[in-house]
């Protein structure tokens, strides 16, 4: 399995090459290593956590004109290339399909460990330091404002509302990432969410008082 894995390293950097830069390599070595140091504390298979951390934003279908099945295609042919076997492939596949904050409102009731393990690890990575700039980075690649005081957050979009929407930087905050602490699946996860928490609120209250130059 070790060589397995080390071969997914290097076919995710090659497939994300030129990626943006919050859905990059660096994003994908960020979840593995949180997804680990999840795993290290709960009862699960290490292999399949692994394996979906690495494979998890293969095709995000937002770069993908809302397709969501490539990243489950690519993800399979990978795999069976690798000889993994079948209930391997399976349990990855599932991560990948499951793991998204927008398809939220289709989540299974009992997510398997590994899925709710690696899911945390995305959603760490999506808040705290690392959040805001991806955040940023990512309204900047769609050419969004990052504030405007007149557009107010929207609230309970629907997922195609969700996808569509090119609102501010700054309400993503209220749309998502503010949203993710009470999300969290795993003890370990809810704890290091915390801290990252507290600094978007810091941020953002710092944001307000440089906007309104009085
Ligand atoms: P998922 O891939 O889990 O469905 P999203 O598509 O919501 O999650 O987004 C992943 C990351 O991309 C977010 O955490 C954020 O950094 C960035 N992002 C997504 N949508 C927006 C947006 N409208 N404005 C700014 N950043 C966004
Ligand atoms: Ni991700």
């Amino acid at each position: 399995m070790k060589s397995i894995i080390e071969n997914t390293v290097n076919f995710v950097k090659e497939k994300l090459e030129g990626a943006e830069a919050g859905h990059d390599w660096f994003h994908i070595e960020r979840v593995w290593k949180l997804s680990k140091k999840i795993a290290a504390t709960e009862n699960c298979n290490e292999d399949v956590v692994e394996l979906a951390a690495l494979l998890h934003d293969i095709a995000d279908p937002k770069f993908h004109n809302g397709d969501e099945t490539i990243a489950l295609t690519v993800s399979r042919e990978f795999l069976e290339g690798q000889h993994t076997p079948e209930e391997v492939v399976e349990q990855v596949l599932y991560v990948i399909k499951n793991i998204s904050f927008k398809n939220r409102g289709e989540a299974p009731l009992h997510p398997p460990i590994e899925l709710q393990i690696v899911q945390d690890a995305d959603r760490i990575d999506a808040i705290g330091a690392i959040g805001i700039a991806r955040t940023f980075n990512f309204g900047g690649f769609k050419n969004n404002l990052m504030y405007d005081p007149f557009i107010e957050p929207k609230l309970n979009m629907s997922k195609e509302e969700y996808k569509k929407s090119n609102g501010t930087t700054v309400n993503h905050f209220y749309e998502k990432l503010l949203l993710l602490k009470d999300l969290m699946n795993t003890k370990k996860g809810k704890e290091m969410a915390e801290e990252r928490h507290h600094y978007m609120l810091n941020f953002l209250d710092q944001f307000y008082k440089e906007w309104n130059v009085d």
